[in-house]
């Protein structure tokens, strides 16, 4: 285990707390580790990088898949002063910063899918997941743990089945991404940790909004047990989704996911 103090491979930037970045070649979730070193004591800023994942995980309980020098798998543990309703808005400026970091190192033009996906080429590139422990006497965090995984090339035999209409990866197989993973680890880094100092004044806000690839389609609202079909009309500031459903009727709605194929 490597530790690299902030300066060495991140340029410095005052709103920054100090990042200790720490890399292992194999974990099981990069998520679960640094949320044990949280409840350890670790402070905000220690950041995992994995080579690969052997139990990657997604929202909504789904697997992340991570195999060995094709991705990018990084855990951020931060203590924000935030309720926890305000999570959200870490998951949202880390979505703003990651494709922000993706167009900027790839030259692709990268989209967000309501309220956390990655998308280039029509295509999932990159997942987040944050994970957060709350204070129940405040109501506030105690911590978020910050997950990214961006697919940096496919691997060697392609995606899994089940992956092959859903994923892509920023490069084709065979690039060297070793450049290209130590980029956009330093640029993702830097986005997010220019967000992170005023997270509830969504200084992000236009960032996800012009990329929001969902806004005016129409769309399948899964979550609560239901699915239904509605057009969305608009996101609100709260990151909450304005959609009309089919009797006519509008709704805001702030969890759950939605589904492009009708
Ligand atoms: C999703 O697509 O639903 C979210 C995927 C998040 C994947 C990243 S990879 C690094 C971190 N560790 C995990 O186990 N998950 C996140």
């Amino acid at each position: 285990m490597t530790g690299m103090e902030r300066g060495k491979n991140v340029a410095e930037n005052d709103r920054m707390p100090k990042l200790k970045i720490i890399r292992q070649q194999q974990v099981n979730s990069t998520n679960t580790v640094v949320k044990q070193w949280a409840e350890a004591g670790a402070p905000e800023g220690t950041v995992l990088l994995a080579d690969s994942q052997s139990a990657g995980r997604g929202r909504l309980g789904r697997t992340f898949y991570s195999p060995d020098g094709t991705g990018l798998y990084m855990s951020i543990l931060l203590r924000p002063n935030l309720s926890v309703q305000q999570a959200l808005f870490i998951t949202t400026a880390a979505a703003a910063a990651a494709a922000e970091a993706i167009e900027q190192v790839s030259g692709e033009k990268v989209g967000i899918k309501w309220v956390n996906d990655i998308f280039i080429r029509e295509k999932k590139v990159c997942g987040i997941l944050t994970e957060s422990a709350m204070d129940a006497a405040s109501g506030n965090l105690r911590y978020a743990v910050l997950g990214i995984g961006v697919n940096l090339t496919p691997p060697e035999n392609g995606f899994p089945e089940e992956l092959q209409e859903i994923a892509t990866a920023l490069m084709p197989w065979g690039t060297d991404v070793g450049l290209l993973r130590e980029q956009l680890v330093k640029e993702i880094l830097e986005r997010f940790f220019a967000y992170y100092p005023a997270l509830t004044d969504m200084p992000f806000f236009e960032s996800y909004r012009s990329r929001c690839f969902v806004l005016g389609r129409r769309v399948r609202l899964i979550g609560h047990g239901s699915v239904r079909e509605a057009a969305v009309i608009d996101l609100d500031h709260s990151f909450g989704l304005r959609v009309r459903l089919d009797d006519g009727s509008e709704q805001t709605v702030m969890t759950g996911e939605i589904s492009l194929r009708l």
